[in-house]
């Protein structure tokens, strides 16, 4: 079976039966030898990849941009399934993350403006104050995106679907390509 298929049998169920977020995934990016962690949400799926959207000044967008290798976690406990998928990244256009943009609620919009995501702030106040001016500078009708706030997209080179099993007898096939085509192979549990 085609990974990008199965991928989409499992995230179809998740959506269906996952009482939480479905799309949300632990995104690891890696810095000088050194791993970082953390959730963003899975917005886009394409035929041939999986696109979030952030600030590419954040710290994850800093170690993205001098490792363009990425790696992806779902898990949904209530399907006892995990998903994992390891591939390279890149900067979508900027007309599509402009149309992703203007589809955000305006909070949103106007939140992604008074952000430097990742930079330390003074205080709680100073950035609420920030919001508030960027609310009135924008009155919330045709916000531009920020040259910074745009949609990565991971294209993969390998998937990795977790079933949990009996007695920890769990199943684990994996999907890699080699010479563009995908090969499947299973692990011990
Ligand atoms: C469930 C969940 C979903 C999130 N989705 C996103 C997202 O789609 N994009 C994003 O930039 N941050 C998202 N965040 C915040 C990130 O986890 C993280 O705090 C932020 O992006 C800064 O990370 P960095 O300092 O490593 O760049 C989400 C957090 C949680 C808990």
């Amino acid at each position: 079976m085609n990974p990008f298929k199965k991928f989409n049998e499992w995230f179809n169920q998740a959506k269906k039966h996952y009482p939480f977020d479905h799309t949300a995934f632990a995104l690891s990016t890696c810095h000088k030898n050194k791993p970082h962690v953390r959730m963003v949400l899975l917005k886009k799926i394409q035929a041939d990849g999986y696109i979030f959207f952030t600030n590419i000044e954040s710290n994850k967008g800093r170690q993205f941009m001098s490792n363009k290798n990425l790696s992806m976690c779902f898990y949904w406990e209530s399907l006892n399934k995990q998903i994992r998928i390891s591939g390279r990244g890149s900067i979508i256009d900027s007309v599509s993350s402009d149309k992703y943009f203007s589809s955000r609620p305006v909070g949103s919009q106007i939140g992604a403006w008074a952000s430097n995501q990742s930079n330390e702030i003074k205080s709680r106040k100073s950035l609420m104050n920030k919001y508030t001016s960027f609310e009135k500078k924008y009155k919330k009708n045709n916000i531009p995106r920020p040259k910074y706030w745009v949609g990565i997209k991971i294209s993969p080179s390998e998937f990795e679907f977790w079933q949990q099993g009996k007695f920890r007898m769990h199943k684990r096939e994996v999907y890699y390509l080699t010479k563009s085509k995908w090969q499947k192979k299973i692990l011990s549990p």
